[in-house]
C-alpha cells in the first residue's frame, strides 16, 4: 500500500573513455586520478545521443520493469545539467515524445547533482495528490559535453548516463501526509553558488549600439563548466554526513540500522569520509563510480537501478539516498525500500 518505486532503469553510453585515454592529451596518470577520485573510467554520450535520449532509454527500462503502459504516465520529471536545448523546451519534453506518453505532463527540474533527490520529491507530491497516475523520475546527464578537456582537475571526474524510477501509488489522496513513511530532507547554500559553475545563461545584460540604439549580443557562448574542487569537497564531506544522520534522527532510526546508502558517487573519498563519519562500514555504501565517473543528476538513479538489477536492493530494506552539487544544493530521503 501507499506510494512505491515500481520500477527502475538505467542506460550508460558504450564508449568508454579511460584514464589513460585522458593521460594522452592531459598532464595526468591514472595512478593519480584513481588515487585522488577512485575513478577508472567514464561513459561518454555517442553521436546521436543527449539527455533526452539517453534518459529516455532509462525510463524505457524502468517503465518495462514496472510493467506501465504509456498512457499511464501522468508526468514526466528529468533532473538535468545537461538540457538538450538552453535551457527550453525542456529535456522532459523531448522524453515525453520520445515515449510516446500522450497523458503526461513534462518538466526540468535544475538542482544539479542533487536533482533527482528535489525531483523524488516533486514527483512524490504529484502520485499522493493523483493516485490514479504514475510519474517517472529521470536523473541525465551529458556532461562530458560542457567539462573544460584542457582542466585536469575537472574533466577527469565526469561522465554520461541516465537512471529513472517509476513511482505509483494506491492509496486515497493525501493519505501519505498522515503516516511516517519516507522522509526527505532538501536544501540550498547559495553563498557557495560559484564553486561550480557554467556561464551562458542570461545573466549579462546586451549592449545598445550607440549609433543604431539597438541591443546587440555578443558572439555564440559556448561556456565550459568551472569547479573549485577543494570547496565542493569539504562542502560535500560536511553535509552528506550530516544529512543522512539528521534524516536517521528524525525517524527514530540509528545511522547502523540502515541497510544502504546511496549517495552521490562524486569521489570516492568524499563517500569514504562520509562513511567515517557516519562510523558505518564502507561495505554499506553504494560505490560505482569507478567506471561511471560523476554524473550528476544520473548518479543515484543509475547505482539504485545496478543494485535493484543485482539483487542488492530488495524489499524492506532502509535506505538512505543523499546528494550535493551546484548551486550548491543538497538533499536526502530515507525510504524502506521500495515505499516512498
Ligand atoms: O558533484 C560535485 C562535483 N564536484 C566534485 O565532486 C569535486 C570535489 N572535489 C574533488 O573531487 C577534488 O578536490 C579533486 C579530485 C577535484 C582534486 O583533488 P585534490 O586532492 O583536492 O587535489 P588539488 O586540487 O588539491 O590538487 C593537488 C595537486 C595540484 O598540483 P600542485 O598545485 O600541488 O602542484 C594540482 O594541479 O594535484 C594537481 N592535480 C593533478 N595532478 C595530476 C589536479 N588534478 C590533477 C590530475 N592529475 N588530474
Amino acid at each position: 500500500m501507499g506510494i512505491k518505486v515500481i520500477g527502475t532503469g538505467s542506460y550508460l553510453p558504450p564508449k568508454i573513455i579511460t584514464n589513460d585515454d585522458i593521460a594522452r592529451s592531459l598532464d595526468t596518470t591514472d595512478e593519480w586520478i584513481f588515487s585522488h577520485t577512485g575513478i577508472h573510467s567514464r561513459h561518454m554520450a555517442g553521436e546521436g545521443e543527449t539527455s533526452a535520449t539517453m534518459g529516455a532509454k532509462a525510463a524505457r527500462l524502468a517503465m518495462e520493469a514496472a510493467g506501465v503502459t504509456n498512457e499511464e504516465i501522468g508526468l514526466i520529471v528529468v533532473a538535468t545539467s545537461t538540457p538538450d536545448y538552453n535551457p527550453f523546451p525542456s529535456t522532459a519534453c523531448i522524453v515525453q515524445d520520445l515515449l510516446g506518453c500522450t497523458n503526461a505532463g513534462a518538466f526540468d527540474l535544475q538542482a544539479a547533482c542533487a536533482g533527482f533527490i528535489y525531483a523524488l520529491e516533486q514527483a512524490r507530491g504529484f502520485v499522493n495528490f493523483y493516485p490514479d497516475k504514475k510519474a517517472i523520475v529521470i536523473g541525465t546527464e551529458a556532461l562530458t559535453r560542457v567539462v573544460d578537456w584542457s582542466d585536469r582537475s575537472s574533466c577527469i571526474l565526469f561522465g554520461d548516463g541516465a537512471g529513472a524510477v517509476v513511482l505509483a501509488n494506491d492509496e486515497l489522496p493525501g493519505a501519505a501526509s498522515l503516516k511516517t513513511r519516507a522522509h526527505t530532507l532538501l536544501g540550498a547554500d547559495g553563498k557557495g553558488a560559484h564553486f561550480i559553475a557554467r556561464s551562458g545563461g542570461c545573466k549579462d545584460s546586451l549592449t545598445i549600439n550607440p549609433s543604431t540604439g539597438v541591443p546587440e549580443k555578443a558572439g555564440p557562448i559556448l561556456p565550459e563548466m568551472t569547479l573549485q574542487g577543494h570547496d565542493v569537497f569539504a562542502f560535500a564531506v560536511r553535509t552528506l554526513a550530516k544529512v543522512a544522520s539528521e534524516l536517521c534522527e528524525k525517524l527514530g532510526t540509528r545511522p547502523e540500522e540502515l541497510d544502504r546508502v546511496f549517495a552521490h558517487q562524486a569521489n570516492a573519498r568524499i563517500i569514504e569520509a562520509t562513511a567515517r563519519r557516519m562510523k558505518l562500514p564502507l561495505e554499506k555504501f553504494w560505490l560505482n563510480l569507478q567506471t561511471t565517473a560523476n554524473t550528476s543528476a544520473a548518479s543515484i538513479p543509475i547505482s539504485l537501478d545496478q543494485a535493484v538489477r543485482a539483487g542488492k536492493l530488495v524489499e524492506g530494506m532502509r535506505i538512505v539516498m543523499v546528494g550535493f552539487g551546484a548551486g550548491l544544493t543538497y538533499g536526502g530521503t530515507y525510504c524502506t525500500w521500495p515505499n516512498l
